[in-house]
Order: structure tokens, then C-alpha cells, then sequence
């Protein structure tokens, strides 16, 4: 069982955060290119690109997402350790949630955008689950980083200093 993720892992993760900014940058175009004709104004040319920049970058995370769901399977990883159980059910929990959004998002921005228009809303409120489950994972890992000082980061590449026992814990489970 590996106590970190491999370097594929690292970077898929890494990839799929810019990738999620890429989608924060792009969806106004698509607001801008569905609004235009009601509003009686011309489509921008850029806009139709960020449309279809969105629809790419969505369909690449989704991509990822397999890809991550293979190798977890393939390479299992160590538990990280926690003060109480039940941080490790809410942390499982918004993995297990975050990766269910990004298999829904693409498949509903993709019924939306060529098969049928009621996937438009359930594409938005996807969005707004994704939002509270990242806020909730970024700020576990800040409790981590700054109370727990676990040394948790250096599980997905990142080095920080002042972490109490940098993965030291994670090698006492498996001992
Ligand atoms: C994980 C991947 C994706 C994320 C994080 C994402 C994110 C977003 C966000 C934040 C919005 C704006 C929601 C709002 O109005 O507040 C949006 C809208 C939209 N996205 Fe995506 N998206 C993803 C994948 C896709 C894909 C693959 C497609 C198309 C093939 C797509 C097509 C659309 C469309 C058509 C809208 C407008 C929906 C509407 O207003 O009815 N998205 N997306
Ligand atoms: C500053 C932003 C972020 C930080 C510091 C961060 C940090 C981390 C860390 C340290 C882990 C490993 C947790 C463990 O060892 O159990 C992790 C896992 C994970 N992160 Fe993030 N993350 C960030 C942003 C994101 C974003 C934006 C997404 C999704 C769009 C995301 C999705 C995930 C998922 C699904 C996992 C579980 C990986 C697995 O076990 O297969 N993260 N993150």
C-alpha cells in the first residue's frame, strides 16, 4: 500500500484544480453567447471559443477523473490519520463527492449544450454542490496544515515547513 500519492496522481490532482479555474474563467462567455441574440447584439467570436474551452476542459476532467478512479483502484493508498474517526468518514465523503460531481458535470454540460436544454439547471446546482464540497476540502486541509501540522500536503507533493511530523504518522499505521 503506497503512504502517498505517485507523482501521475500528484499532477492529475494538480491539473484538475487549474483545469476547475479554466471552467470558472470560461462559463460567463457562455451567459454572454446565449444572452446575445434576446439582447440583439452580435456573438463575439472569443465567446464561441470559451464555449467550446469549457466544453474541452470539462470533458479533459472528466477524463482525469477515470484516470485517478483507475490508479486509486490499481495502487491503493494509506489512510491519513485523524484526531477522531469521524474526520475520516467527512473526509472520504467529500472525495467520494467531489469525484461523483465531476463524473455528473460533464455528462449533464454535454446534455445541455447538444441533447436537451433541462440538463441547463441541473448543470448549475452541480456547480454549487462542487463549490461548498471544495470549500470544505480546502479547509479540512488548512486544519491540517495549521492546527494538526500532520505534514498531510506532502501526500500530494507539497513540502511545507512548520508540519509536526511529516508523514511520520502515516508510516506508524502501517507499522
Ligand atoms: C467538471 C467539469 C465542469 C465544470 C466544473 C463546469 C462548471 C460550470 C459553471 C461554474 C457554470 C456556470 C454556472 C452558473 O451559471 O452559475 C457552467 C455552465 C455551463 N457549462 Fe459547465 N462545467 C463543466 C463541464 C462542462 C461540459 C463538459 C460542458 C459541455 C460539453 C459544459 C457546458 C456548460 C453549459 C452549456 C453551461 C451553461 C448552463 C446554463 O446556463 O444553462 N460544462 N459550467
Ligand atoms: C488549494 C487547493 C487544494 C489543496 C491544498 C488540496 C489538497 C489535497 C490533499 C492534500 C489531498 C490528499 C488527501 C489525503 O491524503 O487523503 C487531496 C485529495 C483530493 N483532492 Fe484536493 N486540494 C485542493 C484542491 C482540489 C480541487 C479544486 C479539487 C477538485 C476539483 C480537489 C479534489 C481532490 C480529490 C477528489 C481528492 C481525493 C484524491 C483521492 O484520494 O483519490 N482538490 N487534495
Amino acid at each position: 500500500m503506497q503512504e502517498r500519492y505517485s507523482g501521475t496522481q500528484q499532477a492529475l490532482h494538480w491539473a484538475t484544480l487549474v483545469l476547475f479555474l479554466v471552467q470558472l474563467w470560461t462559463y460567463p462567455a457562455i451567459a454572454r453567447t446565449h444572452h446575445a441574440p434576446h439582447l440583439g447584439v452580435p456573438i463575439e467570436p472569443l465567446d464561441l471559443v470559451l464555449h467550446q474551452i469549457h466544453a474541452l476542459s470539462g470533458g479533459i476532467i472528466l477524463l482525469f477523473v477515470g484516470l485517478r478512479l483507475w490508479l486509486r483502484f490499481r495502487h491503493p493508498i494509506a489512510a491519513p490519520s485523524f484526531p477522531m474517526a469521524y474526520f475520516a468518514k467527512i473526509s472520504n465523503l467529500t472525495h467520494i463527492g467531489i469525484y461523483t460531481v465531476l463524473i455528473l458535470l460533464p455528462i449533464t454540460g454535454f446534455l445541455k449544450m447538444y441533447i436537451i436544454s433541462i440538463a441547463g439547471p441541473v448543470h448549475v446546482i452541480l456547480t454549487r454542490v462542487l463549490y461548498a464540497l471544495i470549500v470544505l476540502h480546502i479547509g479540512g486541509a488548512l486544519v491540517h496544515v495549521i492546527i494538526w501540522r500532520d505534514g498531510l500536503l506532502e501526500r500530494m507533493g507539497i513540502k511545507l515547513p512548520f508540519q509536526r511530523a511529516a508523514l511520520k504518522q502515516f508510516r506508524n499505521i502501517q507499522q
